[in-house]
């Protein structure tokens, strides 16, 4: 009999030490880990490619039918794939976080990724998943067991993602980083809790101290059930 595993929900703005933080708690909880973000990125990584015109919903959701993407969900051994090409890099590419928004409003998108979500995190081979993005604890799994929302200042955001980019100025990076958070809550509101979501302010807490308030919420909520 397969036994679903625990899920762990972490939503959150850029910047907020998310994608680090969850990768962090997966690996002290010995769960798998989700990178949502990974998939829309990987999807704009390839209408670039292709030239797609990434205003046209059409032709991007035309992408998905020959979409083979795959994702390492080990905390350790992270890889990101699309067909035979290995994206783990491309994807974060500035191009890439410039386009990401305009392919992640499509509703066709959402609805195909937030499937290939929970298929996904149903058949890790871990006790649980930490599933991370910006609507996971509101649409890709609202019944996780354990549903937190990862915040931080902007001004802490900002400082954070200008020191993890070094090729563009503080400056450049903190613009585009408030216009794709400007972008992508008209579509996901990741800057607010939704009902039953635990809020972590990571704002005055250094990475220590933000993956200790993850596992404290963790704990706290599997106890409780
Ligand atoms: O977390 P990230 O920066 O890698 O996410 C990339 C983009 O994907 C982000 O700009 C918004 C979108 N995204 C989304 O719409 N829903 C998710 N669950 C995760 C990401």
């Amino acid at each position: 009999r397969h036994i679903l595993p625990t899920r762990v929900a972490i939503d959150g703005p850029a910047g907020s030490g998310k994608s680090s933080v969850s990768r962090a708690a997966a690996r002290r909880l010995g769960f798998a880990y989700l990178d949502t973000g990974a998939a829309y990125r990987a999807l704009a990584w390839l209408a670039l490619t292709r030239n797609t015109d990434n205003t046209q919903a059409d032709a991007i959701t035309a992408l998905l039918k020959d979409f083979d993407y795959a994702i390492g969900t080990d905390p350790d051994e992270y890889f990101v794939t699309v067909g035979q090409t290995d994206v783990t890099d491309a994807i974060r590419s500035p191009e890439v976080s410039a386009a990401v928004s305009a392919v992640a409003r499509v509703p066709a998108v959402r609805g195909a990724l937030t499937e290939l979500f929970r298929s996904i995190a149903e058949n890790v081979d871990r006790p649980g998943v930490i599933i991370e993005g910006r609507d996971i604890t509101t649409i890709v799994a609202p019944e996780a067991e354990v549903r937190i929302l990862l915040t931080a200042s902007e001004e802490a955001r900002m400082t954070r993602r200008s020191a993890e980019i070094t090729t563009q100025s503080a400056e450049t990076v903190a613009e585009q980083l408030r216009s794709r958070d400007r972008a992508d809550s008209q579509v996901v509101d990741f800057m607010s809790a939704a009902d039953g979501v635990i809020t972590v302010d990571s704002t005055h807490l250094d990475f220590e101290q933000t993956i200790e308030a993850v596992i404290d919420v963790y704990h706290t909520c599997t106890k409780r059930a």
